[in-house]
């Protein structure tokens, strides 16, 4: 083909898991080729995920990009949980032994990381059409794409799958070579950003006999918050005005009483699922991030999932080019599925515990009463959620 590119690394998917590890292994003098299907104003305009745990940021200090994040990020050193009302404070910093995590949203640490690979000439190619993978198991596999009507071709050692849940990677591997564990819940999350100050300086996740609501934020002046909502719902049945309501009924009474409400800036709904593709290797392929795993929200650890898996591959391709170890590679997938797996325990049982189950019958309904109670009332249980949520090691 007479548009045939070269590199070592071919990434589909320009989320931050295929520009991350773009950026890493550029500094380690590793070439690769970001294929992303969207432009990039699009990918900017996706309002995700917003706590980052240490080892993520750590891991964007490591890729030269952690100024912005460290100047206007917020360290949280504790987060709340309301039941029916009542705010007990969750001391991260003092449970874990000095652990926190940071407010940054994916949307400016997904703008650093375009900026740094700009700066350094990285290749990353948009609105790429019709990415496919070939040959995956053989050593010299290769992608294809097209763009503005011509075809291209990208030449080789590795590919990650980078794409995201829906994205071509995982479709690529025979059925009979992975196994997808999945549950599906029977609500979503409806999200408001909002140019407001937030209600809070900490994170509330809130339980409720109305549902589970979220208050979050981006900034001093910018809010994000959320509401359990049943999966039949969409946007244009919730106005702002619902909203609100809705929110202030689901906190506590002093908390709704200084919530500051205004025009939503976004508003979206997002279904609520737990995903495991196993296992993450097939061939010369490497699955890496949502492509591969998907967790319900709470817990904020979708993105922070992500960034583990890069973290395994970054060094796994490092200790490969620099010095022939394929080992690294060789035990990707087991690695980085133990931590996968243990971030799917984790938000499985705050989703659980805190969100309303329609049909759910009374003896499930009293041990979810019973559960919080125990939780809120026991400091290992407490030091449990805490090391979770800041993040266990990678
Ligand atoms: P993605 O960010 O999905 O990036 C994949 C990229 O691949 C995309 O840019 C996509 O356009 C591209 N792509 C897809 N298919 C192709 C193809 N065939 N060819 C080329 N490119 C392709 N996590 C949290 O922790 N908290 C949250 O509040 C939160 N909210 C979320 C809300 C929504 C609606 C979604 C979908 C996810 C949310 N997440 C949240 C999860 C978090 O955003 C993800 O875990 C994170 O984006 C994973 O990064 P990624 O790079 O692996 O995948
Ligand atoms: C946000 C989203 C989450 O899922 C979460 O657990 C915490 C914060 C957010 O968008 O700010």
């Amino acid at each position: 083909m007479a548009n045939t590119i070269k590199t070592q690394v071919g990434i589909i998917g320009g989320g931050p898991s295929g520009l991350m590890l773009s950026q890493l292994l550029d500094l380690k003098g590793i070439d690769s080729v970001v294929l992303e299907r969207k432009s990039r104003d699009y990918v900017l305009s996706r309002i995700r995920a917003g706590v980052l745990e240490q080892g993520f940021t750590d891991l964007m200090r490591e890729a030269g990009v952690g100024e912005r994040m460290d100047r206007e990020g917020e360290i949280h050193e504790g987060v709340c949980i309301s039941d029916n009302g009542v705010l007990h404070r969750i001391d991260l910093e003092k449970l874990t032994g000095g652990d926190t995590v940071m407010v940054y949203g994916q949307t400016e640490l997904t703008r650093d990381l375009y900026e740094a690979r700009d700066a350094r000439n990285g290749k990353v190619i948009h609105e790429a059409e019709d990415v496919q993978p070939h040959d995956i198991t053989t050593d010299a596999p290769y992608l294809t794409y097209t763009k503005d009507g011509e075809e291209y071709r990208v030449d080789c050692d590795f590919i990650i799958g980078a794409d995201g849940f829906h994205g071509v990677s995982r479709k690529s591997i025979p059925e009979s070579e992975i196994r997808e564990y999945e549950k599906v819940y029977p609500f979503g999350w409806l999200g408001i950003l909002s140019e407001t100050k937030p209600v809070h300086d900490e994170l509330i996740y809130a339980r409720s006999e109305r549902g589970f609501a979220l208050c979050s934020l981006r900034s001093r002046v910018l809010s994000r918050y959320y509401v359990q909502v049943p999966l039949e719902d969409t946007v244009e049945d919730w106005s702002d005005e619902r909203f609100w309501d809705e929110l202030k009924a689901r906190l506590p009474e002093d908390v709704a009483a200084r919530l500051e409400t205004g025009p939503s800036i976004e508003k979206s709904i997002a279904p609520l699922r737990s995903f495991v593709c196993e296992p993450m290797r097939y061939g010369n392929l490497f699955l890496a991030g949502d492509a591969a795993h998907i967790v319900p929200p709470t817990g904020a650890k979708g993105l922070n999932s992500a960034a583990s898996d890069i973290y395994y591959l970054y060094h796994a391709m490092v200790a490969y080019y620099a010095e022939g170890d394929a080992s690294g590679l060789d035990s990707y997938s087991e690695t980085a599925l133990r931590r996968v797996w243990k971030a799917q325990r984790f938000s499985w049982w705050m989703t659980s515990m805190l969100h309303q189950f329609p049909n759910e019958d009374p003896f499930d309904q009293r041990l979810q009463e019973i559960e919080l109670e125990y939780f809120l009332s026991s400091e290992a249980a407490r030091t449990s959620l805490a090391e979770n949520y800041v993040g266990l090691p990678f």
